[in-house]
């Protein structure tokens, strides 16, 4: 088979390139490791920034978004018992955020994908790149005992953090940036009603506690716990009453609990590989960088890859121009670095660390304490939460 634009990853990076692409005219193919049902069974992102929605209108994507998705202007931050709320449409120029689950805008993405009679192969294994320093790169992949290859212009690694295609570029050429935190985040969905029509983001000496939602019958909940902690560790009952003691009380008194339809544990982690680009091989997403969740950035830096991308590539065969296509890296990372530093400080000031110091702690609460009598700082974390221009 033949292509322009052969996409490893069918997440939510992968399908939205090939949708603006498809759009375009140029030509991609997706590749995906798993069935459609497991893709859409993963339950992570909840917050989209204005950029992301933004793209996914572009897509033809954002109709079920624009009706479904609840537009957030504030959150809360909980700390020593009290709350104070950020109000990002005053501190960020009128802007806010859209909570609407990942699991949703990529169902919206495979749909649009199906309208358009876009190819997305999935089950495919064994995927390899070749020849990626030059102008003709390939990749094979099995499907069952057959062995298929696909010839292309370029390859798009959007194949997640545990993907090939980062693995496929030298590790002398490779610069790998990480930070591994003491502890992971236990998620749990409910058919609920949640506990703050805002988000609350809980600092408390037990760990730290996220309120979050998918919908006014759908919550979505998350504690810090060890490394070491398995599901198994947490039926139901001990969740909801870990969740309670930290929230402030009057937050607690309203938690209506309920079965989990869904609980994982995801490990923290920061981590950025360089460059973006080797040769005929484009990394986006987190192919190439991973956030700690606490700042909701994760896939609102896949977007921007995305974005500049999309530009890149249409520049490239519109008007045989390739100035985006070699900046590319360079450019992804500048944004990418800046949700790794917004992220790192939003986990560092409202988790618990098992090694910290009284002095570690002081610091914790001073940066806590200065948030909320600066009005400079909270314009600085709004802007940052709403995203950063691409
Ligand atoms: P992925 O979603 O990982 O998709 C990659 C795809 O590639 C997968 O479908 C995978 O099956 C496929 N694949 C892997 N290997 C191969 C292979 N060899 N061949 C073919 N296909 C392959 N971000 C936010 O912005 N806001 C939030 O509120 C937020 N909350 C989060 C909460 C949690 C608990 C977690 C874990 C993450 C959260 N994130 C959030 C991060 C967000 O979910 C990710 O950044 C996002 O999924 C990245 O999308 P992606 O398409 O780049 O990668
Ligand atoms: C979520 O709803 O899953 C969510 C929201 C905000 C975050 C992280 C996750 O910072």
């Amino acid at each position: 088979m033949k292509t322009s634009v052969c996409i490893i990853g069918g997440g939510p990076s992968g399908l939205m390139l090939s949708q603006l692409l498809h759009l375009k005219g140029i030509d991609t193919v997706v590749l995906e490791r798993q069935s459609r049902e497991y893709v859409l069974r993963r339950i992570r992102a909840g917050v989209l920034e204005h950029g992301f929605a933004a793209l996914m209108r572009e897509a033809q994507c954002g109709e079920r978004m624009d009706r479904e998705g609840e537009i957030h202007d504030g959150f809360i931050i909980a700390h020593n018992g009290k709350q104070r709320r950020v109000d990002l449409h005053k501190y960020s120029h009128g802007s806010s955020v859209v909570v609407y689950g990942q699991t949703e805008l990529t169902r919206d993405l495979y749909e649009a994908r199906d309208r358009m009679n876009g190819i997305i192969i999935h089950n495919v294994e064994d995927v390899q790149l070749h020849d990626l320093l030059s102008a003709n790169p390939h990749v094979t992949y099995r499907t069952g005992d057959e062995v298929a290859r696909i010839d292309c212009d370029y390859i798009i690694g959007a194949d997640g953090f545990h993907g090939v295609s980062r693995k496929s570029i030298p590790k002398t050429v490779l610069k790998e940036y990480e930070k591994v935190y003491p502890f992971g985040w236990l998620g749990v969905l409910s058919r609920t009603r949640p506990v703050s029509p805002e988000l609350v983001y809980a600092r408390h000496d037990r760990g730290f506690a996220l309120c979050s939602l998918r919908s006014q019958v759908l919550s979505r909940y998350y504690i810090q716990v060890p490394l070491t902690d398995n599901i198994e560790d947490w039926p139901d009952d001990k969740f909801w009453d870990e969740l309670k003691r930290r929230l402030p009380e009057e937050i607690a008194a309203r938690l209506v609990t309920g079965p989990s339809i869904e609980k994982s544990i995801a490990p923290l982690r920061s981590y950025v590989a360089e460059p973006m680009r080797y040769g005929s091989l484009f990394l986006a997403g987190d192919a190439a960088h991973i956030v700690p969740p606490t700042g909701a950035r994760g896939l609102n830096s896949a977007a921007s890859d995305i974005y500049y991308l999309y530009h890149a590539l249409l520049a490239h065969y519109q008007n045989n121009d390739n100035t985006g296509l070699d900046t590319y890296s360079e450019k992804a990372l500048a944004r990418v670095w800046k949700a790794q530093r917004f992220s790192w400080w939003m986990t560092t000031m409202l988790h618990t660390f098992p090694e910290s110091n009284f002095y570690d702690q002081k610091l914790q609460q001073t940066d806590l304490e200065y948030l909320f009598s600066s009005e400079m700082a909270q314009g600085a974390l709004a802007e940052n939460y709403v995203g950063l221009p691409f």
